[in-house]
C-alpha cells in the first residue's frame, strides 16, 4: 500500500480543535490521503471532501481511505474551483479547508512523471497526465519553444534561481544546435554542461533542483491555483472556520502570509499564530520532505456586526 507520511500532522490537528466542532472539512490537496485519515480518526462528526487532480493520487486515496467510507468524497478537479462548493444545494460553510501544497513523494518517485531530476523519465510534469487530460503544456513544451526571455523569467521567478539567464541561454543555443532535450537526464547533462564546475560546488543543492521546480509551477500554473484557491477557500469558510496551508518554499508561503495578512487588515478574520509554524526537530529528523514547511492558519470572523445591522450578527462573508 502506498502512503505518505502527512506533513505536521500533529499541528493540523490542533488547528482543528475542538474536534467535535468539524463538521465539513476540505482538503485540498487530498494527495494519498494521509491528513485526511487522521482528520476522519479525529473528528468523529466530519466529513471531508478531498480534492485533487492527480488520477492515480486519488485512486489510491480511495483505497487507504477506504474503513472511512461514506465519510469522504473525492472530487477529481483542480483546487482552483473549490468555490464551487459553494453552489451544493444546502452548503452550509466548511469548518476548515487544509492545503499540503506541492507534490507527494509518490509523484516524485514515479519516474514516468517527469518531476525528479533524480530520475530517469520524460519531461511532462503535469500533476494531471493521464488519459483524457485536461492541460496540454509539458516541460518539454516549455524547453522546446519559449525564448530565452521567457525561459529566464520562469527560471528566476519560480526557482529563485540566480544563473537563470545562463541556463535559458544553453537551452536555446542547443536547441539551434538542433539537438533536444527529451528525457529529465538530458536536462539535468545539459545544465550540468551549461554551469562551470566551480558554480556548481557553490550552489549547495543539486544543481538542477530549481530548474526543476520553476518548470513544474509554469506547467501547472501553480501560483494562480494558490490565488485563486485561497480566495475561494475564504468564500467556503462557516462562521469561525479555518484555512490551514503547508507550504514548501517561500513563493507559496509568500502568497498565504500576504492574503492571510490582507483579510485581516480587511476585518475578515485573524491569522493566528501571527508568524507561521515550522516543524518539530523530531519530525525533520524523521520526515525529511518536512524540513521546509511552514505552517499558516487564519481563521474567519465568527460575527461581525455590520453598522445597522443592530442585533442582527451577520458574518461578513466577501463576494
Ligand atoms: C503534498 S501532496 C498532499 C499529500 C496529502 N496531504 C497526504 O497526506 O497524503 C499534494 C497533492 O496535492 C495535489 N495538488 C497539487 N496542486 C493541486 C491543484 N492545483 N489542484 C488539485 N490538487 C493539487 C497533488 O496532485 C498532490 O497529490
Amino acid at each position: 500500500m502506498k502512503e505518505h507520511v502527512p506533513v505536521m500532522v500533529n499541528e493540523v490537528l490542533a488547528a482543528l480543535m475542538p474536534w467535535e466542532e468539524v463538521k465539513i472539512a476540505v482538503d485540498a490537496t487530498l494527495g494519498l490521503g494521509g491528513h485526511t485519515g487522521s482528520i476522519l480518526s479525529n473528528c468523529k462528526g466530519a466529513h471531508v471532501i478531498g480534492f485533487d487532480q492527480d488520477p492515480f493520487a486519488r485512486k489510491i486515496a480511495q483505497d487507504n481511505l477506504s474503513q472511512y467510507s461514506g465519510r469522504f468524497e473525492i472530487e477529481a478537479d483542480n483546487f482552483r474551483h473549490i468555490e464551487k462548493l459553494k453552489d451544493r444545494p444546502g452548503w452550509r460553510g466548511a469548518s476548515a479547508v487544509l492545503f499540503d501544497l506541492g507534490i507527494s513523494n509518490m509523484q516524485i518517485t514515479e519516474s514516468e512523471r517527469g518531476f525528479s531530476f533524480q530520475e530517469e523519465g520524460p519531461l511532462d510534469m503535469r500533476m494531471d497526465a493521464a488519459e483524457g487530460t485536461n492541460s496540454e503544456l509539458t516541460a518539454k513544451e516549455i524547453l522546446d519553444s519559449w525564448s530565452i526571455k521567457e525561459l529566464t523569467e520562469v527560471f528566476r521567478k519560480y526557482g529563485e534561481e540566480q544563473y537563470a539567464y545562463q541556463i535559458a541561454k544553453g537551452i536555446v543555443r542547443n536547441r539551434e544546435a538542433g539537438e533536444s532535450i527529451v528525457t529529465t537526464g538530458d536536462l539535468v547533462e545539459l545544465i550540468r554542461k551549461i554551469l562551470p564546475a566551480p558554480v556548481q560546488r557553490k550552489m549547495g543543492g543539486h544543481p538542477a533542483r530549481k530548474i526543476f521546480q520553476a518548470l513544474r509551477i509554469a506547467v501547472n500554473d501553480e501560483m494562480n491555483a494558490l490565488e485563486e484557491a485561497l480566495d475561494g477557500s475564504l468564500k467556503i469558510l462557516a462562521p469561525g472556520g479555518k484555512i490551514i496551508a503547508i507550504s514548501y518554499h517561500s513563493l507559496e508561503d509568500r502568497i498565504v502570509k500576504t492574503r492571510f495578512r490582507k483579510w485581516q487588515e480587511e476585518g475578515l478574520g485573524r491569522a493566528r499564530p501571527r508568524k507561521a509554524i515550522t516543524p518539530s526537530e523530531t519530525e525533520i529528523e524523521n520526515n525529511h520532505k518536512s524540513r521546509s514547511a511552514k505552517l499558516r492558519i487564519f481563521e474567519s470572523e465568527r460575527k461581525i456586526i455590520r453598522k445597522g445591522d443592530k442585533d442582527d450578527a451577520i458574518h461578513r462573508m466577501p463576494t
